[in-house]
């Protein structure tokens, strides 16, 4: 497996690979990489030849007041890792590669509709950001195939439309999140909690699936369902910012006829903030 920090080398191992007529595929990362990614990397094997996975702590996406800074940053351990886990080429730019003139001068790719809401309305500015740079990694690696996990939920979604809007020729695949023993989505923030966090954290997931039984038993009073939900968060010692029910699709807020739901959450344990998400048909 190689390693490379910049287009020019990128493009060059690119170029061979495409001339022996094989089939790309491209996983985005920020590293610091856990099972999750990995399993993302094994769904990327599985549906092509080469696997390029991208390691690069976009700053595009992060608030002013957000965690760029502390964002771990685990080069070696995560070239090992997906060494082990089968993906043939790193690619790890710099900021400087990826944004020359800096952030306040670069083209921004919005998406309408469904960036609003949920993690758009508490992190503005956030999916712009992904989808600059996701829209630029497509552009740079040209995959045939790009995966991402179900974990974030709204950003698979911000993304497959982008790739329908701008025409862009990739298939988007969806990884479904891996989980800890006790129901915790894998991320690279839980390493911030600490031991006492960690205990509270698997309220989350657990009040996902407690909310998704009482609406397929019949409850279709979203609103009071989601402040409920709120509450029960609140409670175990979580500090809830959003836990929405919407539609799967439009990420709108559900409606009683909506057979498709995700339920979305974000809450925060200390300065950690966990998102997680559960779909359901009725
Ligand atoms: O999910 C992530 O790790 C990031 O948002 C992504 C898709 C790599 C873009 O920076």
């Amino acid at each position: 497996m190689r390693t490379v920090h910049t287009l020019k080398e990128l493009r060059a191992m690119l170029r061979s690979y495409r001339q022996q007529g094989k089939r790309i595929g491209l996983v985005p990362t920020m590293g610091n990489l856990h099972e999750g990614h990995i399993s993302l990397v094994r769904k990327a094997r599985e549906a092509a030849d080469i696997v390029v996975t991208s390691i690069f702590v976009n700053p595009m996406q992060f608030g002013a007041t957000e965690d760029l800074d502390t964002y771990p940053r685990t080069l070696i351990e995560d070239q090992e890792r997906l060494e082990a886990a089968g993906s043939t080429l790193v690619f790890a730019p710099s900021n400087e590669e990826i944004y020359p003139e800096g952030l306040a001068r670069h083209t921004r790719i919005t998406v309408p509709e469904v960036s609003e809401g949920h993690c758009g309305a508490s992190r503005p500015g956030h999916f712009e950001g992904v989808a600059t740079v996701v829209t630029m990694l497509f552009n740079m690696v040209q995959p045939d195939i790009a995966v991402f996990g179900e974990k974030d939920y709204q950003q698979l979604a911000v993304i497959r439309k982008l790739t329908q809007d701008l025409m862009i020729p990739v298939e988007v695949i969806g990884s479904p999140t891996v989980r800890e023993e006790d129901g915790l989505a894998k991320s690279s923030r839980n390493g911030f909690l600490t031991e006492a966090e960690r205990t509270i954290a698997p309220a989350v997931y657990q009040t996902l699936k407690d909310t998704a039984e009482q609406i397929q038993e019949g409850r279709t009073d979203f609103t009071v369902l989601s402040q409920e939900a709120n509450n029960v968060l609140s409670k175990a010692g979580l500090r809830p910012d959003y836990f929405n029910i919407a539609n799967s699709l439009t990420l709108k807020p559900a409606s009683a006829d909506d057979t498709e739901l995700t339920l979305l959450v974000a809450a925060f344990l200390g300065t950690t903030r966990l998102i997680d998400n559960l779909s359901i048909t009725r």
